[in-house]
């Protein structure tokens, strides 16, 4: 006997959950760090037409996909497709993708969970030390916290997609919000605040060229987890009844609002610790600004809430990306578990030990390749410079399949599935969907410019990842 398939409770319930999962670590940290380093208000403006204009109807599509079909992507390729061989390439990317890129978020989630414990056992000082990051991140401690953060993921997904998925959302979702404006008050109120938010916000537009436009496209399709299976999976778990576009809609505001928010966060925070600080030389990654940064700008509040207060507000922050950090997780495990479920008949409880012990060992692997190990400090040769194993995992999966993936759902569902059943699919639960000026636009965009624009994202990445040099 065919079990039902299990559906989020309520609408608000899937947006939550798809909200959980598009924000990450993402919007916390790489999004200011890209908005400072690139013309402020204008990457904004950039980054919002992108996520409405490109992104939105790529989320659409995935979502449609996998509420007409009720499978995992492999399963909703195949099925949708109607059996074709060569479709079935694009369904094993979409799992093998989200299970890679895992594999590298588990790691860094790891290390905020290793900080917050530093933080909380009265250690910030150390963390603003520059050699202990190095040091930290090649102690044996790093194990055991992975273990921490699998368990309670799986104890999560164990519970299900209602029961787990959907009430920790319902849990978590509004407590991060609230600890974000928190901390945004709090950072707000601080001296040199303004000088922060002029640098965040004023717009220049001369600083967008190319690479900054490539850059916020890419930014914006990571941050609402597209390309990743994830909107495939938890679309097959969506009731027919509620509208996706309106779904979709809500869930890219929510991100693209919490990515706004946390730059009134983090800009006024450093300069309040430097009203002169030279914003060229912050570095360029999300990790470098998480764990060589911030515990600075923390440590300095110390001056006027004194440490024990400093201490707070560093550990309200690193919870906040925690918990960011997890929902997203959460999100991108349930793809291969969707996936063992449906194409191998295994049970959920099987699944979950199967994916967990391969992204442990995988997880460890990329966790020693910061000198633990050298096989996989020195991994491989590419583009002129050494890389280890979590930097290959992260360029091969983040920076070049995932648009790839993209570019295939959008081809997919056009000229393959067709226009017409994805029209079906999108005017369930939305009476004013067909004929509407969003079906117009959707239909046109999807099979037009947007697979352009990811295909030269694609293109862009290999040359400038695998050869060395960029087009754009
Ligand atoms: N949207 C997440 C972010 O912005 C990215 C992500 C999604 C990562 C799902 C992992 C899983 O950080």
């Amino acid at each position: 006997m065919v079990t039902p398939r299990e559906h989020f409770g309520s609408k608000m319930g899937f947006v939550l959950a798809a909200a959980g999962s598009a924000v990450g670590i993402g919007n916390l940290v790489a999004f200011p760090v890209a908005a400072t380093k690139s013309g402020g208000g204008a990457f904004l403006l950039l980054y919002t037409l992108f996520v409405f204009f490109v992104c939105l109807p790529v989320m659409m599509a995935e979502l449609a996909m996998g509420r007409k079909s009720e499978k995992d992507p492999v399963g909703a390729y195949r099925q949708l497709s109607g059996g074709s061989r060569a479709w079935r390439i694009p369904g094993w990317l979409a799992l093998i993708t989200p299970f890679m890129i895992a594999v590298f978020y588990l790691v860094v989630t790891v290390w905020v969970f290793g900080y917050l414990i530093e933080i909380l056992s009265g250690n910030l000082t150390r963390l603003t030390d520059a050699a202990f990051f190095k040091e930290f991140i090649n102690t044996k401690a790093v194990f055991v916290y992975l273990a921490v953060i699998m368990l309670i993921i799986n104890g999560v997904l164990a519970m299900g997609v209602k029961d787990g998925i959907e009430r920790t959302a319902k849990a978590l979702m509004p407590l991060l919000f609230i600890m974000l404006l928190g901390l945004v008050l709090f950072v707000l109120t601080r001296d040199n605040a303004i000088l922060g938010l002029k640098f965040y916000l004023i717009p220049d537009f001369a600083k967008l060229n190319a690479e900054v436009v490539s850059k916020a496209m890419a930014q914006a399709f990571f941050s609402l987890s597209l390309g990743m299976g994830v909107m495939i999976t938890y679309g097959s778990y969506m009731k027919r009844q509620n509208s996706i576009s309106g779904s979709a809609r809500a869930v890219a505001l929510t991100d693209t609002m919490v990515a706004f928010i946390a730059g009134l966060l983090i800009l006024p925070s450093i300069f309040y610790f430097n009203p002169t600080v030279d914003l060229s030389a912050l570095s360029d990654s999300s990790v470098g600004m998480i764990f060589l940064f911030l515990p600075k700008i923390f440590l300095s509040l110390q001056a006027s809430i004194g440490y024990v207060g400093a201490s707070i507000v560093a550990a309200g922050f690193f919870f906040l990306v925690l918990v960011a950090a997890i929902t997203s997780l959460i999100s991108i495990i349930e793809v291969p578990l969707a996936t063992l479920q449906d194409e191998r008949g295994v049970s959920r409880k099987k699944a979950i030990y199967t994916v967990a012990v391969i992204q442990f060992i995988l997880a460890s692997a990329c966790a020693v390749s910061f000198g633990m190990v050298d096989w996989f400090t020195q991994f491989v040769w590419l583009a002129g410079s050494e890389k280890s194993f979590f930097d290959l995992v992260e360029i091969v999966f983040y920076d070049t399949i995932l648009p790839l993936n993209g570019l295939l759902v959008c081809l997919f569902v056009i000229y393959k599935w067709r226009r017409v059943n994805l029209d079906d699919e999108l005017s369930l639960g939305d009476g004013g969907f067909s004929g509407s000026l969003s079906q117009k636009y959707l239909n046109f965009s999807l099979g037009t410019f947007i697979p352009a624009i990811l295909l030269l994202i694609f293109l862009n990445t290999v040359a400038l990842k695998f050869f060395g040099s960029s087009f754009i």
